[in-house]
């Protein structure tokens, strides 16, 4: 049978990502990070836009050469169509747009959600794929849903955030203890040689299977807002514990949640997906419930948690087995039915 590539690209928010996948192998995945917006403390979609135009032709460059893959021998172009910044998401769209029309290969348009969850079906040495049906947390820092996954393209969202991303909560607390922005990375760093019950923060109460992370924040905000009157360097001083207390009050939210949706749907295999499956401590909690509860838990490589294209490519070549294309009339979405 003939080889199938796969060039995919994803530009949804401030990363600028491209990756080549020969069937399920990912021959290449590129990220270009933009740092600009760390002084911001947060993304500013005016300069994540101008980068991902500066950075998209050599970004898919590099891909097409780690992977050793001409642009002639592609079978087909995946690209995000969201959901995203909608200024980003528009030049991974247009030059996927392009180069499918110059080179005459089919277009495929990929749900960023989707393609977190998919990741699983990479080829890679070590990491088992779920099987149908499976439960997948996708945590990052847009999203917090647990999502009932029946098949390739049939997925329901059981449960989801009402107002704040479990990311966010992340975030916000780095920006709080001063740290710089995407603070996730920081606070499981940190988290490491803390005390997790140093500081015990109440969960939020949340019917069913919905998470809330906004009150959470306030509660972190206030706690340290009060400490710091009383000693001014409270921060310095606590800032281990405080963030094991806070990476802990957070994971037993995720878990609690989790049990229960195990409980509703009688599915006991649970796949991890978005940035935030980035955390040690989440992936340890998670990997330990196997022999506590008898799940079998998916925790993608580390690679392939925060945004990448290898798992925009996945979804791309699934999508085109099935062929499931797009027509160069497909427009970007911020926000993008499930
Ligand atoms: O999936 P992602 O790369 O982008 C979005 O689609 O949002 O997720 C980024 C989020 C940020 O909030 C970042 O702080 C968080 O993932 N994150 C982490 C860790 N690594 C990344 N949060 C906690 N612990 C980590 N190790
Ligand atoms: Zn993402």
């Amino acid at each position: 049978t003939e080889k199938v590539f796969i060039l995919a690209i994803e530009s949804s928010c401030d990363d600028t990502a491209a990756a080549v996948l020969c069937g399920d192998k990912v021959l290449s995945n590129v990220v270009a990070r933009q740092n600009i917006h760390e002084e911001y403390g947060g993304v500013v979609p005016e300069l994540a836009s101008r980068a991902h135009q500066q950075n998209i032709v050599p970004v898919i460059d590099v891909a097409l050469k780690k992977a050793n893959v001409a642009k002639e021998q592609l079978s087909a172009i995946a690209f995000t169509q969201g959901p995203g910044l909608m200024g980003s998401l528009l030049v991974g769209a247009s030059f996927a747009k392009s180069l499918s029309m110059a080179l005459n290969i089919p277009l495929i348009a990929v749900n960023h959600m989707h393609a977190h969850i998919l990741a699983h079906f990479i080829d890679e040495e070590g990491f088992d794929k779920p099987t149908f049906p499976f439960l997948a947390l996708t945590i990052s820092g847009g999203h917090t849903q647990i999502v009932k996954v029946n098949d390739f393209f049939n997925m329901e969202i059981i449960g989801e955030t009402t107002d704040d991303a479990v990311g966010e909560a992340f975030d916000k607390t780095a920006k709080i203890l001063g740290l710089p922005y995407p603070g996730g990375p920081l606070i499981d760093q940190f988290a490491k040689e803390g005390n997790p019950k140093k500081f015990p923060f109440t969960k939020p109460k949340v019917e069913g299977l919905d998470f809330s992370f906004s009150g959470l924040k306030t509660q972190i905000l206030y706690f340290i807002q009060k400490n710091v009157l009383i000693n001014p360097h409270f921060i310095e001083e606590n800032k281990h514990d405080i963030c094991a207390s806070v990476q802990n009050v957070i994971i037993e939210i995720l878990m609690n949640k989790l049990k229960l949706a195990v409980a509703e749907t009688g599915i006991k295999q649970i796949a991890i997906g978005g940035g935030v499956s980035a955390n040690s401590g989440i992936r340890t909690t998670l990997k330990a419930a196997e022999g506590k509860y008898g799940w079998k838990t998916f925790i993608p490589k580390f690679e392939y948690t925060t945004d990448n294209a290898a798992m925009i490519g996945i979804v791309g070549y699934q999508k085109y087995l099935h062929d499931k294309f797009t027509d160069s009339t497909v427009v970007s979405k911020a926000r993008i039915e499930f």
